[in-house]
């Protein structure tokens, strides 16, 4: 199910988000995206939003995934992207059928990140990469973030780079962590 807490926040403050965020960073996704070991057609944006960070991708043809209507609607009319409406641990595509997934900044609000983890692995054809980008617990700054944003009601859990990875090795994924800091990038390569 949703994290609905966590997604109704997001179509609150859908208006505004483009306008507080800084921009993606699309150099490390696209260098995460490298250790893909097959070319990259086809790319799920996962927990998406309003396509934030597809719009930092160039190459493969994007399909921002999200559960919130109105961040959706933004990806879709402000940035002229691909959208369908989705649960991250129920994902509304076929075996195989994806080249890599990106989940920038949302995986730490999903509700069943187990799931989501699973899906992923389900939906990337072999050799496909999936490519997280979070926020570290134990910087300083990411313990900064979760009391922040558990002090406003949101139901954050965050990893650090070596559990994610770890979930990712559970889930058959060859994973490797590309990137450290308060934002840090795990990628897990499908077998
Ligand atoms: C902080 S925003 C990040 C959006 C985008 N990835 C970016 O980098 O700007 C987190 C996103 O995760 C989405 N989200 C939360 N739970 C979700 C779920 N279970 N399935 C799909 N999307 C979810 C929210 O609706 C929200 O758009």
């Amino acid at each position: 199910m949703y994290g609905l807490g966590d997604v109704r926040f997001f179509d609150r403050i859908a208006p505004l988000y483009d306008r507080v965020m800084p921009p993606a960073d699309g150099e490390a996704l696209a260098a995460g995206l490298d250790h893909a070991t097959r070319p990259i057609d086809r790319l799920l944006d996962v927990g998406g939003g309003s396509g934030r960070a597809a719009a930092a991708l160039t190459g493969p043809e994007i399909t921002v995934v999200d559960a919130s209507l109105g961040m959706l609607a933004r990806a879709r009319e402000h940035r002229d992207l691909s959208g369908v409406a989705g649960d991250a641990g129920r994902l509304p595509f076929r075996d195989g059928s994806v080249d890599a997934a990106t989940v920038v900044d949302a995986f730490h609000h999903l509700s069943d990140q187990a799931a989501a983890i699973e899906e992923a692995a389900r939906v990337l054809a072999p050799g496909g990469a999936l490519v997280v980008r979070e926020f570290d617990p134990t910087h300083p700054l990411g313990r900064a973030l979760a009391a922040s944003e558990h002090a406003i009601g949101m139901e954050s859990r965050f990893r650090t780079p070596a559990d994610l990875a770890a979930d990712l090795a559970e889930a058959g994924f060859d994973p490797r962590i590309a990137d450290r800091g308060f934002a840090y990038t795990v990628v897990g390569v499908r077998e």
